[in-house]
């Protein structure tokens, strides 16, 4: 896929649904009692992945497009599985699923594509170790495959090294069937999906702070989920808009929880052009409409507490910070080198080989914006938002960029191409 310089992005689109709270909302709606109706579900690869898992177990889950009726079970419902449960690139899919099956009474594995069998998951094995699962690595390398042999829980105080809703997930959906409460405890709150939609499915979860805490379910119960579009994916058009000369794109109905909206505040920071419009609450989850106009930016710090708030975003906000003017510095983000690819090294590499000024550091990157960008061949390590920040670093650089492996976004966003070149 080949990308060159433009001008005027203009016009308005919806991106699709959020893919955190499409994941969630079939796993929920599998283990409670009743028919969850998802509307605005995100058809990506990573959820039609977690729909087939929950389809090996007997759920029955009728998919007819943005709205997916999914037959609940009942927490204890679900059968064992005849094979190996493919989570393909799902790194959601695995680590809550896992949180999941240890607690049945059947035995079962898990596995994914080649970079899901590279991804840590010792983070959740210990865990869910502390709580009585019997869960471990096939091959005793802390990856997938995972083996797991259900036994019964109990809750714990985990302390997590790792601000990661991943793993928070994973230990609150074993914590539903443990014997007594069980607490998670992060250095900084990730995002809070899986409390706010389990509450919703009538689960006793509640926060403190940045620990989250469960009590034991007998049951959840069906709820209706109106999933909102991911800001994951409009960052990428933010970004467009902001970096494209004489742009206006309205992104509509974006989802503005605070724990994933830390995209926003940074690049209001930097001086982007950015009006919140219309911030309403559909299910339990907030949304609003943003309009985005051609901006001169400046520089800024990304640490701390914000990390998490826009973890998936740092790859659209490194190339950003190669237009703003003066220095960017990004750290504490050591996460992102166990992501689909090495976010860290891929991005540095890629920036640097289409003539940006970035330094790679332990747990982030440092930036000197301004240097004007040319084409070049970049491997998207078949990493999805790898792919699209290159689309876009290609829309504001001299010459062709090519992207290899671009069908890649098919994970979260299958026609990102199409989306973006409607507004060109
Ligand atoms: C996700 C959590 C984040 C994020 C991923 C989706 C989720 O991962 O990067 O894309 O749905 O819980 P970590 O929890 O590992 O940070």
């Amino acid at each position: 896929m080949k990308f060159s310089r433009i001008s005027g992005l203009r016009g308005e689109l919806a991106v699709p649904g959020d893919k955190s709270i499409s994941h969630r909302s079939i796993m929920f709606g599998a283990i409670a009692r009743g028919t969850t109706e998802v509307t605005g579900f995100l058809q990506s690869a990573d959820c039609l992945s977690t729909i087939s898992c929950f389809r090996k177990m007997g759920v029955e889950i009728e998919n007819q497009g943005s709205r997916v009726l999914v037959k609940g079970v009942g927490m204890h419902g679900l059968k064992k599985p005849e094979k190996i449960l493919d989570c393909g690139n799902s790194g959601t899919t695995t680590r809550l699923l896992s949180g999941i099956l240890c607690a049945q009474d059947f035995d079962s594995a898990v596995t994914g594509d080649a970079s899901i069998q590279k991804r840590p998951m010792n983070r959740i094995l210990i865990p869910l170790t502390q709580m009585g699962a019997r869960i471990r690595s096939a091959s005793g390398n802390g990856c997938a495959p995972l083996i797991i042999q259900g036994s019964p829980l109990h809750g714990i105080h985990y302390q997590s090294p790792v601000a990661s809703a991943q793993v928070k997930s994973a230990i609150l959906l074993a914590g539903l069937y443990a014997e007594g409460e069980t607490r998670v405890t992060e250095p900084f709150l990730s995002r809070n999906h899986s409390e706010l939609m389990l509450s919703h499915f009538g689960a006793d979860v509640r926060t403190e702070g940045t620990t989250a805490i469960i009590r034991p379910a007998k049951e959840l119960y069906a709820c209706p989920v109106e999933v909102p579009g991911d800001i994951s994916s409009a960052a990428f058009f933010l970004a467009a808009g902001l970096l494209v000369p004489d742009s206006e794109i309205l992104v509509r109905n974006v989802g503005m929880n605070p724990t994933r909206s830390g995209v926003l505040t940074v690049l209001q920071n930097m001086g982007a052009d950015i009006t919140v419009i219309n911030q309403n609450s559909r299910s339990s989850e907030p949304a609003a409409n943003l309009l985005v106009r051609t901006s001169r930016l400046h520089g800024t710090c990304i640490e701390g507490e914000l990390i998490p708030t826009l973890i998936d975003e740092i790859p659209i906000l490194a190339l950003t910070a190669c237009f703003a003017e003066g220095e960017t510095i990004i750290r504490d983000a050591a996460e992102l080198k166990v992501k689909e690819s090495n976010r860290l090294k891929v991005m540095a590499e890629g920036l640097s080989s289409m003539g940006a000024r970035v330094q790679e550091t332990e747990d982030g990157m440092i930036i000197q914006g301004g240097a004007p960008l040319h084409g070049a061949v970049i491997d998207s390590c078949m990493d999805h938002r790898i792919a699209m920040t290159f689309a876009v670093a290609g829309l504001c650089a001299d010459g062709d960029t090519e992207i290899l492996g671009a069908e890649c976004v098919n994970i979260s966003y299958p026609q990102f191409y199409k989306d973006l070149k409607n507004l060109a």
